[in-house]
């Protein structure tokens, strides 16, 4: 559910029309709706109402300082991968004790800063990673907090570049080499292994592989208990789904759930980090025809936003639906939706159904709010686009359009 609809005729983002925002802040823009964030997180909150638990948002989703300080301030922490994803968080003042770090390369230098700011926990991929935490924290003279994130070897039915919880797959321990780094870890006096984690994958459309991986989980939290590894925090991930298309995930309530069936009884605090089901359809990219040119076999329209503004349809061969901002009732016809960037893999749709659109015009593409802006570059020296947040009426600037002067800033 977002805020996005058509309204006497065309597009609204809330209370505020998308053409008068794509007329202030040119295009291709990306526009935001603070009412669908606030909606998404609360969700998770209500889902695991009744536990413990804290929400911690997957900055690589969108790291806009807007979007952090609107998930801050309802009290959400932030799962981050990198010393800048870190950077941005402090920047937009999420509380560092509510900030976990993924990843399977963290450098020393991030592992430095992430113990400066004392973040809540290290959510550790490696023996050997684990060891150089324990180290720097050493040499820091301070106690690191760890989660050891464990690979269940579970298929989470998604694309193959975005399954993560596969026996294939760089990321995580097996089981049996976690219960020795944990045993390692409670030996270390400079770690304090408080957590479990995992992630399975992104964009998930069923139950069953959280379920699976849950279970998984806590067999192997009961087991440490034994051992006298006493596990605080189960942080289950990111991954949920959303409707790009025909799709229907499973909701956050629906994944509260089952993790409250599966934890019944035991003291944890259950940390989830949603990216996507957060941001993704709280976003959408204004763009504008530029052309349209029919050819022998295809027709083509092309628009002003590329694949270095929104790469996910040429890198997973994404489906992102697309509409017009003014809609005319116009017959529809099957079109390729193209950016002005020199490769054939530069496309935002292929064989698509849409009203015979012309030169001039706006054109909405969908579900764009996470993985859009943060995966885009400056490809063909084309500065990125502008951010804006909605809220009701009110229309924020989250990020100016970069100008050609920043292409070259950093070069000597
Ligand atoms: N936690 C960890 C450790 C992750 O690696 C990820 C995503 C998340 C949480 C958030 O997952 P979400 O709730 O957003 O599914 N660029 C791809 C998605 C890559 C996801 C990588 N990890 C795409 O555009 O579909």
């Amino acid at each position: 559910m977002d805020y996005f609809g058509y309204r006497d005729s065309e597009l609204w983002a809330e209370g505020v029309r998308l053409a008068d925002l794509a007329d202030s802040f040119g295009t291709p823009l990306y526009v935001y709706s603070a009412k669908t964030i606030r909606r998404h997180c609360r969700a998770f909150t209500d889902a695991l109402d009744g536990l413990d638990h804290l929400i911690c948002f997957s900055v690589k989703a969108n790291g806009n300082l807007g979007v952090l300080r609107l998930l801050g301030g309802l009290g959400a922490g932030v799962d981050i991968v990198s010393g800048g994803e870190l950077y941005r968080a402090l920047q937009a003042g999420i509380d560092p004790g509510k900030i976990v770090y993924s990843g399977v390369g963290k450098q020393d230098h991030e592992i430095r800063e992430a113990l400066g700011a004392d973040i809540l926990m290290f959510n550790v991929e490696s023996i050997q990673e684990m060891e150089r935490v324990g180290q720097l924290a050493a040499e820091a003279g301070t106690v690191a907090r760890i989660s050891l994130r464990i690979n269940p070897d579970v298929d989470p039915h998604t694309h193959p570049y975005i399954s993560t919880g596969l026996k294939t797959n760089k990321f995580g321990l097996d089981p049996e080499e976690a219960a020795g780094a944990y045993r390692m870890a409670q030996q270390h006096p400079n770690l304090d292994p408080v957590g479990m984690d995992c992630h399975i994958g992104s964009q998930l459309t069923q139950i069953g592989p959280f379920v699976e991986a849950f279970e998984k989980l806590l067999a192997f939290v009961d087991q440490l208990r034994t051992s006298g590894v006493e596990i605080r925090y189960l942080d289950l991930g990111g991954g949920l789904g959303i409707t790009y298309a025909e799709e229907s995930p499973p909701l956050p309530a629906d994944l509260g759930r089952v993790i409250a069936d599966a934890v019944s009884g035991r003291r944890l605090t259950i940390i989830l980090e949603p990216g996507r089901a957060i941001a993704g359809n709280a976003g959408i990219l204004v763009t504008k025809v530029l052309y349209t040119k029919t050819t022998s076999t295809k027709t083509f329209v092309i628009v002003d936003a590329a694949m270095n503004d929104l790469v996910r349809p040429s890198l997973y061969h994404a489906y992102h639906h697309i509409d017009e901002v003014r809609p005319k009732g116009r017959a529809k016809k099957k079109v390729d939706v193209v950016g002005p960037i020199c490769e054939s893999s530069d496309f935002l749709a292929q064989d698509r159904l849409l009203p015979e659109v012309a030169a001039g015009e706006l054109l909405a593409v969908f579900s764009a709010g996470a993985y859009g802006f943060t995966m885009s570059s400056q490809y063909n020296a084309r500065p990125r686009a502008a951010e804006v947040i909605v809220d009701g009426d009110q229309v924020s600037l989250a990020r100016k359009r970069e100008t050609y002067a920043d292409l070259v800033a950093l070069e000597m």
